[in-house]
């Protein structure tokens, strides 16, 4: 697999328009979509980043025909992956697959309603901590399949599914999204309750929507879904990325001299706005468009990580980078995943003096971070790591910079384009 390591002299002002890409997390269960019908899928504004090319191969390797492996159809809709599954080869994904991103257990609830059978290795993805499947198991055998280990795979088998009136136990966003999948072409009426609300879940909604499932939303958590016999083709955009949205939000309120991050959803990133608001960060919100200064002291923060409406963990490291640069001591609570501050040993390499309680970190900021050679171990730990290295004196050097090409779009060019000294070679 190829490596790289990411160097960036700090301390630069940045300014000038970053746009972000279509969001990762709504993409990747929109593409696994592509199971339930065989016509053609039509994506828009789908990112070119690694987990999105692992599942476009995934996918052809269960039988998807169509243009996408290299995902470079730009045209006015911005890229597009265009697939169809006239027919389920094998419904199979690969350790390979699996290993690389979590997001393969997505194709679970697909494969099971198209054909009544799935092989699926156990998913991998960010090593960030405990990532349970169960929710997702209990909800499919409740709609009448039957799953067992094999070795290295779950094995799920089924006639046709059925509807079912199911609580989630607890929330969980691809739980959700890989029920409500398979509910779209089961016998009958399903109703999910307890659901998560993230806007990624909507926005497959809506795709299901265009398929030609029949699904409505009652509230805000919960999800009717009467199974159809089969669904069609449909053509849909992909949401814009909150989380990219947010990172470079984040980087304009330290080093930011005008930074315009253009093509958002504001009301998909309200708690960051409120966080950084209170923190007295220089932001102003526009119609699809934030933009942020540096130059302001910033006042600590206590955030805590919850589902949707509430901060998301994946914006956490990127914040706790941020905190670094406020006076004070500020608190960050990660309540989603059990091992997701990975990044403050490295973090603390810059300079940073952050202390971890269990679940709580404890930033003793004003410190003044200065360049350092670090490893990253996950995705957005890698963005945060970025950003640290943009905020510190001198060079800072971050190997195993695959993980970040995994969930953003070439972000050592958007950094370069607003300024930055950032560069990437192989490793
Ligand atoms: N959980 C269970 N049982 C389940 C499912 C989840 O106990 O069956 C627990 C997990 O162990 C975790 C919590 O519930 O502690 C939340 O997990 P969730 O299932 O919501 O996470 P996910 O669906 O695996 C998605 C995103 C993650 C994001 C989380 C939380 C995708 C492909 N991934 O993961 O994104 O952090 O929701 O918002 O949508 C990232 O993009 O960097 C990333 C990790």
């Amino acid at each position: 697999m190829r490596n790289f390591i990411i160097s960036i002299r700090g301390g630069r002002p940045l300014a000038g328009d970053v746009a972000v890409a279509g969001a990762k997390n709504a993409a990747l269960p929109e593409l696994a979509a592509v199971c339930l019908a065989s016509e053609a899928l039509e994506l828009a504004n789908v990112p070119q980043v690694e987990d999105i090319r692992v599942m476009v191969a995934a996918l052809r390797a269960l039988g998807a025909e169509g243009q996408g492996e290299d995902i470079v159809l730009d045209g006015p809709q911005g890229r597009r992956v265009r697939l169809a599954m006239p027919q389920l080869r094998t419904p199979l994904v690969s350790p390979e697959v699996a290993r690389t991103t979590r997001a393969s257990v997505l194709l679970l609830g697909p494969m099971l309603a198209r054909c009544g059978e799935a092989r699926v290795s156990m998913p991998g993805g960010c090593p960030i901590g405990e990532r349970k499947i169960d929710f997702h198991l209990l909800g499919l055998e409740r709609m009448g399949a039957e799953i067992r280990a094999e070795g290295e795979y779950l094995v799920a088998r089924c006639r046709r599914l059925r509807g079912i009136d199911f609580t989630f136990p607890g929330k969980t966003v691809t739980g959700t999204e890989n029920l409500l999948m398979a509910a779209a072409l089961a016998e009958g009426t399903t109703v999910l309750r307890n659901c998560a609300r993230e806007p990624e879940v909507a926005d497959l909604a809506a795709l299901l929507a265009g398929m030609g499932a029949d699904i409505e939303a009652d509230g805000e958590e919960t999800w009717v879904v009467r199974g159809r016999a089969a669904l069609h083709g449909a053509r849909h955009r992909v949401i814009p990325d909150r989380i990219e949205a947010g990172t470079y939000l984040i980087a304009g309120c330290f080093a930011g001299n005008d930074v315009r991050v253009k093509g958002v959803m504001p009301a998909h990133l309200g708690s960051l706005l409120e966080t950084l608001a209170a923190m007295g960060a220089d932001i102003q919100v526009g119609a699809g468009e934030f933009h942020a200064c540096g130059g302001r002291a910033l006042r600590p923060a206590a955030v805590v990580t919850e589902p949707y409406p509430g901060f998301p963990t994946d914006l956490q490291a990127q914040l706790t980078t941020l905190l670094t640069q406020a006076e004070g001591v500020s608190r960050v609570r990660e309540t989603i995943f059990n091992d997701r501050f990975r990044h403050v040993n490295e973090l603390k390499r810059l300079g940073a003096d952050i202390e971890v309680r269990g679940d709580e970190a404890l930033v003793r900021g004003g410190a003044r971070l200065h360049g350092a050679v670090l490893r990253t171990t996950d995705l957005r730990a890698s963005a945060a790591l970025v950003l640290g290295g943009l905020a510190a004196s001198g060079e800072t050097r971050i190997e195993n910079a695959y993980q970040l090409f995994r969930g953003y779009e070439d972000m050592p060019g958007k950094l370069q384009a607003l300024g930055a000294e950032i560069a990437i070679e192989e490793e």
